[in-house]
């Protein structure tokens, strides 16, 4: 069955730990969208390892791992995780990147970096230039991973591209890129990367007309979405259900299931509204039971309780089949859960989600507050083991959502996941 794997909230949900669970049973495994904004963490023969761009299916020998064209690519640091990963053992042979793949350059991290720096625009970004990278494409002017098999082509392009940033650049006054040291570490990147570049399309189309088992890998989360998120404090890539199809050149057809991934509390790394967010000290507690520290930058992640109305609105824009829940076991001490349940705007009550960030901010959060289980669930390993408060709270939040919860995470290991029956 191809199945996607989503993040329903705003990124961190623990895709790395479901996808790495799931992986095993797939043929591909396929990241399309985002860069290496992008932070899955998976334990890999007992040692922690954050994948940023590559797909977890490189833990399995026998499963390509596809890197497809919706995804932007900085190959500097594509390389540096490939070689962190042979240094684990794995040789990376399955490893295939999309020719069309859109190229993460010197300008855009640096354009990042000075937006974010200024007043004008402030989201909180990863600062490695996925935004300025996506701004290329739609603007018509991106460079892609084949140009940098092509010298003469890659130089011309590179140098028509360092025009029109240096000015920008010229107009922030900031100094402007170096471009022959880029050209040449860009040029050399192509090499190391050549063997592994194809037409991912192609590959995929065939790898579904000989019946492959197909695992889409989403990075960040629905919340992140630039379209269904929470504009503007959002990443610049199609984080929902479109993305597969933008973004491998498959159609809808492809897809047979769609597992949908929440924490069992909400997190949030940047700027931006965020309803259910705590400020007092049972977000810090929450925070520091759950280790809610970013993959990526090591930020520390605002902390808030679990949001059923944004949950709902993720479900929906995906057409979510199963949830996979995780981080339960972050609640166990607790005697009380809150979850919201609706919004309150001068105090008009109402269950939707208002995307737009200026609407959010508005909103107070209705919450309902359900038993907690005071149980420790680490070690726990069948349905029928689970404490009575813990399955009501499950059924709370299904017929609340109207998603079934296919799987629970009650811990960091691979073992400590639940397979509900449900
Ligand atoms: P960008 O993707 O670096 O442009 O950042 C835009 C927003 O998305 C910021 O709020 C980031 O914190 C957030 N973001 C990007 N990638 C991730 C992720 O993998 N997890 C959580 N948040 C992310």
């Amino acid at each position: 069955m191809n199945t996607v794997v989503l993040g329903l909230q705003w990124g961190d949900e623990g895709k790395g730990k479901a996808i790495d669970y799931l992986a095993g049973n797939f043929d591909v495994v396929v990241r399309f969208q985002g860069g290496h904004n992008a932070g899955h963490t998976v334990y890999y023969q007992g040692k922690r390892v954050v994948l940023h761009v590559l797909p977890s299916g490189i833990f399995y020998p026998d499963c390509l791992a596809v890197i497809a064209h919706g995804v932007v690519v900085q190959p500097l640091q594509l390389i540096e995780e490939i070689r962190n990963a042979r240094s684990l053992g794995l040789s990376l042979q399955n490893l295939a990147l999309s020719a069309n793949a859109p190229l993460i350059l010197p300008f855009h991290q640096q354009l990042d970096i000075v937006f974010e720096d200024s007043r004008y625009q402030r989201i909180g970004t990863t600062r490695r230039g996925i935004g300025p990278a996506y701004e290329d494409v739609i603007g018509r002017r991106a460079l892609f991973v084949g140009d940098l098999l092509q010298e003469s082509v890659f130089r011309k392009k590179f140098a028509r591209l360092a025009e029109y940033y240096n000015r920008l650049f010229a107009a922030y006054g900031h100094p402007a890129v170096d471009s022959e040291p880029a050209i040449t570490d860009y040029l050399q990147a192509g090499e190391f990367l050549r063997p592994h570049v194809c037409d991912t399309t192609a590959l995929l189309q065939r790898a579904c007309h000989e019946k492959k088992q197909l695992l889409f890998e989403g990075a960040q989360g629905s919340l992140l979405d630039i379209h269904l998120g929470t504009y503007p404090f959002v990443t610049s890539s199609s984080t929902t259900i479109a993305g597969v199809f933008s973004g491998t050149g498959l159609s809808h057809k492809s897809v047979d299931h769609v597992i949908g991934i929440s924490k069992a509390y909400a997190t949030r790394v940047g700027e931006g509204p965020f309803p259910s967010e705590l400020q007092d000290d049972s977000g810090r507690r929450l925070r520091e039971r759950g280790k809610e520290y970013g993959a990526t930058t090591g930020r520390p992640r605002r902390v808030g309780w679990l949001d059923l109305v944004a949950l709902k609105h993720a479900v929906q824009v995906n057409g979510v089949d199963a949830l996979f829940l995780t981080k339960l076991d972050v609640l166990d001490d607790l005697d009380e859960i809150p979850v919201a349940v609706a919004y309150e705007v001068n105090g008009v009550r109402s269950e939707q989600f208002p995307c737009h960030a200026d609407a959010l901010d508005l909103v107070t959060p209705v919450y309902r507050v359900l038993p907690g289980w005071q149980k420790t669930l680490g070690a726990m390993e069948r349905m029928n083991d689970l404490p009575q408060p813990l399955r009501a709270y499950l059924d709370f939040i299904e017929e609340f959502t109207g998603a079934k919860i296919s799987h629970l995470s009650v811990g960091g290991e691979r073992r400590q996941t639940i397979e509900t029956g449900r």
